[in-house]
């Protein structure tokens, strides 16, 4: 976190270096003519362009079956990226032509087979020694392979100071076997510090200031622990269904897509202790600390459901079961709320909710952190569970920024008490242009900070704690799925997770 972090200096004061340009890099995309490439890592390296903090001697080579020239790419590129300025951008972030053409000369396409010899010699003679840096944009099953040609080839061998680099993509692994299956496949020809795995939330910027809010701040530290914090809450809400991915999710589900990639990030940065330092060791150390103190008490902790047809935002959607690709009697599950216990001397005692689901009345992502009450009824004719509760909500998306929730005396002759809210928006105190969550992965890449990269045992942490949750959805005779309506807040065995413990769901779509 070295990089863009590290510059997003505080408007109001703050420490601020500006951020170096990387270092030159050819940077290979594997499916570089797929939908990831275009729709956000071509934009997120326009926008490291537009800051000035690409080399001259930075330069793409896309490689991917199709049959596609240099110029077919690059216009397909620059469809994308007019898309991207027009649905994200302002008049001031209108594409850059001048950004454009420096960008479009240092992009080549090479057609080739994933898994022939041939691509890799080809690659070997573009790239020649210099820095490089491998981007596997592919379906998960192709993981493996591309590394093991990457090292057969020598193309990931690094000498005279040339860094050699891979980025995987998720989904890293099917469950916590194949997970170490393929670390120990990578590991066979990369060293750890060689491969990046990415996860596209540590690329969000209200997730990276759950470590700046937790850190750099004097007074959320001291009441950040079992003794003031009632329970947490984890929302990763969305309404969209599985739109063109139906074969995809089928084998996946909501538990896998994204529990223990997106939802255990959120956990970790918001349960970890703070490390000795923001070296990547030192960080990735910690959350795998709490990662492993983490787990789910049992199968009564676990709720899964399936969407049936309803209405969204006043239109009808139809039922998973009837989405393209889906099988008539699926039985995946498109929603899943866990309660989870985190075992360490700061956590004992505080339940750790998640939940996660599509199609769901409001696509909102959030951590809201539950104080316990005050103590003491002071204010005679509001009981102490009356009391505004004390919540802390970080908000990812759509929305971002933190608000505080707290009791206030209502104006008037008499002491009534009523909730109020205090709220910082990102967008109203940083003018940053549109970005797409992948420009600070990319460009840590390129200066070699692995901060917001998983570490093989950060990836098996996180399978690990939802293996057994996995197992029991598997075995005969387990919990049927709940069904839950399209544009409702999940099931309501959701909701009696929470009211068995007195507590309640934070509201969706409210
Ligand atoms: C992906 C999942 O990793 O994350 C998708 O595969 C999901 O199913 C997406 O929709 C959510 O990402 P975001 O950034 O929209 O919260």
């Amino acid at each position: 976190m070295d990089g863009i972090i590290a510059s997003a200096s505080s408007e109001v004061e703050g420490s601020s270096h500006p951020p170096r340009r990387a270092p030159s890099c050819v940077f290979v995309i594997f499916g570089g003519g797929g939908d990831l490439t275009k729709r956000l890592l071509v934009p997120a390296i326009y926008n490291l362009a537009c800051a000035g903090l690409l080399d001259d001697d930075f330069s793409i080579i896309a490689v991917d079956w199709a049959d596609l020239s240099d110029d077919v790419l690059r216009a397909q590129f620059n469809e994308a990226l007019q898309e991207f300025v027009a649905r994200r951008g302002t008049a001031a972030t209108a594409l850059r032509e001048d950004m454009w053409t420096w960008l479009s000369q240092r992009i080549t396409y090479l057609r080739g087979s994933f898994e022939e010899a041939s691509t890799y010699a080809t690659l070997a003679e573009r790239i020649g020694s210099g820095n490089a840096v491998f981007y596997l944009a592919v379906a998960a099953r192709f993981f493996g392979s591309i590394s093991d040609r990457l090292g057969e080839s020598g193309l990931v061998t690094e000498a005279n100071s040339t860094f050699r680099r891979v980025i995987v993509e998720k989904p890293f692994g099917h469950d916590l076997a194949s997970a170490k299956e393929l670390n120990r496949r990578l590991l066979g020809v990369l060293r750890e510090r060689q491969i990046y795995r990415i996860d596209h939330y540590l690329g969000k910027e209200t997730v990276q200031n759950i470590l700046a809010l937790r850190f750099s701040n004097g007074f959320f530290e001291p009441l950040w622990n079992r003794q003031n914090i009632d329970h947490v809450q984890i929302t990763a809400a969305e309404t969209v269904g599985v739109e063109r991915r139906g074969r995809f999710y089928e084998s996946t589900g909501a538990l896998r897509d994204m529990v223990p990639n997106h939802l255990m990030q959120l956990l970790a940065m918001t349960a970890m202790e703070a490390p000795v330092s923001f070296d990547a060791d030192a960080v990735r150390d910690e959350k795998s600390k709490v990662l492993k103190a983490a787990h789910c008490v049992g199968s009564d902790d676990v709720v899964r459901g399936q969407y049936v047809a309803g209405l969204l935002h006043g239109e009808d959607v139809p039922a998973y079961r009837d989405e393209p690709d889906v099988a008539r009697d699926s039985q995946t599950e498109t929603y899943v709320a866990m309660k989870l216990a985190v075992d360490n001397w700061r956590w004992a005692g505080v339940p750790f909710y998640l939940r996660t689901g599509k199609r769901l009345a409001e696509r909102r992502t959030e951590i809201a952190i539950h104080f316990r009450h005050a103590p003491y009824a002071l204010f005679r004719d509001t009981p102490v569970e009356r009391l505004t509760p004390n919540i802390m909500t970080m908000h990812i998306q759509p929305t971002e920024g933190v608000t505080l929730q707290f009791g206030a005396k209502v104006p008037g002759p008499t002491v009534r008490l009523g909730g109020v809210r205090m709220k910082f928006d990102y967008s109203e105190w940083f003018s940053d242009g549109p970005s797409t969550g992948y420009e600070t992965l990319i460009y840590d890449c390129l200066i070699g900070d692995a901060t917001l990269f998983q570490r093989a045992d950060n990836i098996e942490a996180g399978w690990q704690v939802v293996q057994p949750a996995l197992d029991w959805s598997a075995r005969p005779g387990a919990d049927p799925l709940c069904a839950y309506a399209a544009g409702s807040s999940g099931p309501v065995e959701a909701d009696a997770l929470l009211a068995r413990d007195g507590r309640h769901w934070l509201a969706l779509g409210a």
